[in-house]
């Protein structure tokens, strides 16, 4: 059944658009600006889509967004879906699956999360690198589908070296800021007490957030290479750095920051190949 479902969206969708992606970008909290760096032909909401879900949360947009940057086929994810929200992970992981059978082959994935690395401050931008799940659910529970991908998936060369590298060079040049870092998943939608962040950075987490790993881990399934960039909202370690954190503040941040994390994707997508 659920193969049937993403072929059914893939088909609706083919009927909207004959564009076809390569590349699929996620768009986080904060981080909807970064469809400035496309250059649209297309566009589907996801309330058309047959079987997406549709989002609820503030600052998302839901829908799809096809077009090139730099001329490469790229479709775009403005608005994702959060388990906090109410959905199954199968439902928040549903479009990843329809951007693989739509052609995408890198997956872009964006957020903003909390800092538990002291040197982590709010605007730099952080390379995922790494991940801890800490989250519900994992999307790929129950029989596994071998039309999808592997029953049992490695998860040791998750976050793709060559395209970290190269973002690392591309912010030196461009004398952003940044880091390499390990983004541990909860499921929110609180956020932590000052004794969970001290647990996060103590076990080796650098961010923490409420999204992402799901995707990536159905992106790994489906045989996608990933690449996460997250920008720091608000820094949560140590102790005495953490103040008050509200979504509005989690959302201007990531405005202001947003920029740097265009210029990086749209070199990155730019110089690398498929
Ligand atoms: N915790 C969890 N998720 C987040 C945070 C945080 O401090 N900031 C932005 N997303």
């Amino acid at each position: 059944m659920k193969y049937d479902q993403i072929q059914e969206a893939v088909k609706y969708i083919r009927t909207k658009t004959s564009y076809k992606p390569q590349y699929g970008i996620i768009l986080g909290t904060g981080l909807g600006n970064l469809t400035d760096a496309i250059d649209v032909y297309d566009e589907i909401p996801y309330k058309d889509i047959p079987h997406f879900p549709v989002s609820t949360v503030q600052s998302h947009k839901g829908k799809l967004v096809f077009g090139a940057i730099a001329g490469k086929p790229i479709v775009a994810m403005a608005g994702r879906f959060h388990y906090y929200e109410g959905y199954s992970m199968k439902q928040v992981t549903f479009p990843v699956r329809v951007l693989k059978f739509l052609g995408v082959q890198r997956l872009f994935i964006s957020n903003a999360a909390g800092s538990t690395n002291p040197d982590f401050l709010p605007g730099d931008i952080v390379f995922v690198k790494d991940h801890i799940n800490f989250q519900p659910e994992n999307p790929l529970r129950g029989i596994n589908d071998e039309r999808l991908g592997p029953r049992f998936p490695d998860m040791l060369k998750t976050y793709d070296r060559t395209l970290i590298e190269q973002a690392k060079k591309i912010a030196t040049e461009a004398n952003i800021r940044f880091h390499e870092g390990v983004y541990f998943a909860l499921q929110g939608p609180n956020l932590e007490t000052p004794a969970e962040y001290n647990f996060i950075h103590r076990v080796g987490g650098d961010l923490v957030g409420m999204s992402t790993v799901p995707e990536v881990i159905v992106a790994r399934h489906s045989g996608m290479t990933v690449f996460v960039a997250s920008i720091v909202s608000n820094q949560c370690y140590p102790i005495e750095s953490i103040t008050e954190t509200t979504i509005e503040e989690v959302i201007g941040v990531a405005r202001v920051a947003e920029p740097k994390l265009r210029l990086i994707v749209k070199r990155l997508v730019m110089e690398v190949a498929v």
